[in-house]
């Protein structure tokens, strides 16, 4: 994985674009995090990992984003199959200009099992969704951003998997980052929390299978409510971080 040559700028600005877990862990030096969706593309998971939430002998899955031409071309057994109004929600960070090559490589790390750099345009959500910020992105426009990608090409890419076969594998998966499960879980949740119509049906559908296999393999009366309710009460509650040097769960410089 490498950075790429190209800024991701608007007026010289540095705009990373998050899908995944980097909704929800944020990277270090950010001064703007705005909520809104890119276009093209659709989110699946569809990568394997071997670094966060599997290990090399036992990957577990995390997302990645599907361009909708080749998705088109595949069989996707996905119940739902593309999101509403094709757009795949997530955040955009606007990184703080002296710290971002320091941002870059703690990326290239974080993100090293697979994805590269991309450069897409990123549309901010209206301000009936940013009330601290009114008015002030939807002026702006499409930002591009850069955004990391597991590719087809790529030799984590699994590509598509039966819906519940792959519940059963997130269940199951777990890696330094922890339980794949709680990955899946906290992007859910991080989607729904971004405002109403932010959800993915993939990753609900997901969610929701796993509750059920979790209820089942967990038995002894403990009911998917319980499942959602400790779920919620594990919640790890967004937060802006400083520093490269505080980190997060049991990752170094390699967070999920
Ligand atoms: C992202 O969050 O944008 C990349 C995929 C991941 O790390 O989950």
């Amino acid at each position: 994985m490498t950075s790429g040559e190209t800024e991701a700028s608007k007026d010289g600005e540095f705009w990373l674009f998050g899908y995944g877990s980097l909704i929800w862990k944020p990277p270090p030096h950010f001064d703007r995090r705005i909520p809104g969706w890119v276009t093209g593309y659709v989110r699946r998971f569809w990568q394997a990992s071997q670094d966060h939430r599997g290990t090399p002998t036992a990957p577990g899955r995390v997302v990645t984003l599907i361009s909708e031409d080749y998705w088109s071309t595949l069989r996707d057994r996905d119940p739902h199959p593309s999101p509403p109004d094709n757009k795949v929600w997530g955040v955009a960070y606007r990184i703080i200009p002296s710290r971002v090559d320091e941002v870059k490589t703690y990326l290239d790390i974080r993100e090293i099992n697979g994805y590269t750099i991309h450069y897409t345009p990123f549309h901010p959500a209206s301000e009936l969704h940013r009330p601290d910020h009114p008015g002030e992105e939807e002026e702006r426009g499409p930002i591009r951003a850069l955004v990391y990608i597991g590719t087809p090409d790529n030799d984590q890419f699994v590509g598509p998997q039966d819906p519940q076969e792959l519940a059963a594998h997130i269940y199951r998966s777990e890696g330094p980052s922890g339980l794949n499960r709680d990955y899946l879980w906290g992007l859910e949740r991080s989607l729904e929390e971004l405002c109403p119509e932010s959800g993915d049906e993939h990753v609900r559908d997901l969610a929701e299978r796993v509750r059920r296999i979790a209820a089942r393999e967990e038995g002894g009366g403990v009911e998917e409510r319980d499942v959602r309710r400790e779920e919620h009460e594990g919640h790890h509650e967004f937060r802006r971080r400083e520093s490269v040097d505080e980190v997060e769960e049991t990752e170094k410089m390699g967070e999920d």
